[in-house]
């Protein structure tokens, strides 16, 4: 079993108040929030009215991953906006130690993420500043990619890490994630998953969220 995410990055954008309420029902246990800034990633999509605008429709916790360069800039607003956990780009960041401190101060969760390519050492003298770790499984920036199988060892090692700090800190996979990959990445390791076009685009969302989670393994 592990906890979902949807990303709302692959819902209906002129209704997220639906998607909400869908996810909340449907059991879903936070909302991914993909924030994209069109210079550390191609793509451009919300900001923080968004996040503040979702807070105001769901009391389920706002897992906001920050696709943006240089963005302890922005963590104070995002946090003020509402978001639980704040996860930044480990190569968006020249400050990383003090980004995190940063989204921890506000009170928020603090997470790092990683694109496919960016190996796990970077977060080897932040692991007491971390309370989630993101490995991407796409190259950031669009929904709907396939999956990058070579992602699968770099979550077996990131769950080595972090048994190794025996603090809980969540290991989250984003990018691609499917029914079909979801119960190997549990196994290496996985505790928190995030799917966009696998649930959404799904002509059955519901039963996508609890296969996912691996409700049906039980
Ligand atoms: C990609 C985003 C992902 C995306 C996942 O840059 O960070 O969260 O929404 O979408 P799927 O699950 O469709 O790959
Ligand atoms: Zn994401």
């Amino acid at each position: 079993m592990a906890l979902i995410a949807p990303s709302l990055l692959s819902a209906e954008f002129t209704n997220f108040a639906a998607a909400l309420e869908f996810l909340e029902q449907a059991g879903a246990d936070m909302v991914h929030c993909d924030v994209m800034d069109g210079l550390f990633v191609p793509n451009i999509t919300f900001g923080q009215p968004m996040i503040a605008a979702l807070r105001k429709k769901t009391k389920l916790p706002l897992d906001v991953h920050l696709m943006v360069q240089d963005p302890g800039r922005y963590v104070a607003e995002f946090a003020d906006a509402g978001a639980d956990i704040i996860t930044v780009h480990a190569e968006a960041c020249t400050h990383l130690h003090r980004t995190l401190q940063q989204i921890r101060e506000k009170g928020c969760k603090a997470g790092v993420a990683l694109n496919p390519a960016t190996p796990l050492d970077v977060l080897e003298y932040v692991m007491n500043d971390v309370d989630l770790i993101l490995c991407m499984s796409v190259n950031p920036g669009f929904g709907g990619q396939k999956f990058i199988p070579a992602v699968l060892e770099k979550v077996r090692k990131a769950a080595k890490m972090i048994a190794s700090t025996g603090r809980e800190i969540l290991l989250e996979v984003d990018g691609g994630v499917n029914e079909e990959n979801a119960p190997e990445l549990i196994k290496a390791g996985a505790t928190l998953l995030v799917a966009g076009n696998a649930v959404f685009k799904n002509t059955d969302p519901a039963a996508a969220i609890r296969h996912i989670k691996g409700d049906t393994l039980l």
